[in-house]
């Protein structure tokens, strides 16, 4: 044998020894197992299957809750973007089914929302603006929201709604002189909610591909204001999710003058279109922005509860059914003075 034969052996030697060594002790092992069983696998083995399946389950949840959480959010309309216009088309949701018959030519058969920048003019805005903070400052609801409707006279105070023409003061903020336009040099008076109100039944006639003159102004037909104040009564809590066909069943077109701008103005308060899947399409408030969209299930939204500053807008509805028609406004104020 040579030293190095020897060096070898004794390495293997060495090696068999450990193994034997550790065999043995996986035998000791092997032996220890039988002693376990009483609290052992038989009576563990059940719980870590409760556990492992619970862990699963919230796992499972956990991915559900925070997909449905995250949603996702596209801008429609952004403040700073002018647009001439922006047209989302989309399925009509049955609630006008029914009344395709009853009212051919007015029912939206192609549904949809629409924002135009272009329609309505910077002084018509203006004078509409005045007209909203002036208004409601005579009343003015105790919560956020606030609301004064011309054609009724409704005008929120406190909790409840006052009749705005009975009001002396009125007489100076719907004073016709305010409304009145220069037209071809001539000077008349045009009550300029009437002009925008025409304007926006053209644009939603023409959107939506039926004719102008057999859609009809329907209440309510309102300005509003909205404020970072807590809500006080329902009326005051705007921002829950809702569809206008299912809280006025004879709305078949919504359309909204905005009248100060977000993030300038006041912060929150975007409107926010609710879609399938999760998805928040948003159009944020540009002083004379016109949104119009069909008023059924395909246009399910929310108001986004303003944070800041106040926010003022129109609301201009319309009905193809002519018993729900309602009047323009006529300055009663007006006719008091003279
Ligand atoms: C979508 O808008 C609604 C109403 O404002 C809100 O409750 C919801 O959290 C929004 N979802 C996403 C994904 O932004
Ligand atoms: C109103 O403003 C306060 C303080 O600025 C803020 O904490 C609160 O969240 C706001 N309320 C709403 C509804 O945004």
């Amino acid at each position: 044998m040579t030293q190095e034969e020897k060096k070898v052996r004794q390495r293997e030697g060495k090696g068999s020894k450990t193994e034997a060594k550790k065999y043995s002790q996986d035998q000791q092992q092997d032996q220890d197992v039988p002693v376990e069983p009483k609290f052992g696998p038989r009576v563990s083995f059940p719980y870590q299957k409760v556990w492992s399946r619970c862990v699963l389950i919230l796992g499972v949840l956990l991915i559900v809750w925070y997909n449905s959480k995250r949603g996702k959010e596209v801008s429609f309309a952004r403040q700073k973007d002018i647009l001439l216009s922006r047209t989302q088309n989309l399925d009509c949701a049955n609630d006008y089914k029914a009344e395709l018959a009853t009212y051919p030519g007015c029912v939206p058969e192609k549904c949809g929302r629409v924002v135009t920048d272009k329609l309505v003019s910077n002084t018509e805005t203006e004078v509409l603006y005045k007209i909203a903070l002036n208004g409601i400052n005579l009343g003015g609801s105790d919560g956020g929201a606030s609301i004064l409707d011309l054609h009724s006279g409704a005008l929120s105070k406190g909790k409840k709604f006052i009749d705005v023409y009975s009001l002396e003061q009125a007489a100076k903020i719907f004073n016709p002189a305010d409304f009145a336009i220069y037209k071809k040099g001539k000077f008349i008076e045009k009550f300029n909610y009437r002009v925008v109100k025409t304007k926006i039944q053209h644009a939603v006639a023409h959107h939506f591909g039926v004719d102008a003159d057999k859609i009809y102004l329907t209440k309510p037909t309102f300005f509003s204001r909205m404020a970072n104040v807590s809500a006080k009564t329902v009326h005051d809590e705007y921002w829950h999710p809702h569809i206008d066909k299912e809280t006025y069943e004879h709305f078949h077109y919504t359309s909204l003058l905005y009248l100060n701008d977000f993030g300038r103005d006041f912060d929150g308060g975007r409107f926010v279109f609710i879609d399938d899947n999760n998805v928040n399409s948003t159009v944020e408030p540009r002083k004379g922005r016109v949104s119009m969209f069909t008023s059924g299930g395909e246009n399910l939204h929310a108001v986004e509860p303003v944070t800041s500053g106040t926010r003022f807008a129109l609301t201009v509805s319309f009905t193809c059914n002519p018993a729900a028609a309602i009047a323009d406004p006529s300055l009663k104020t007006s006719k008091k003075r003279t």
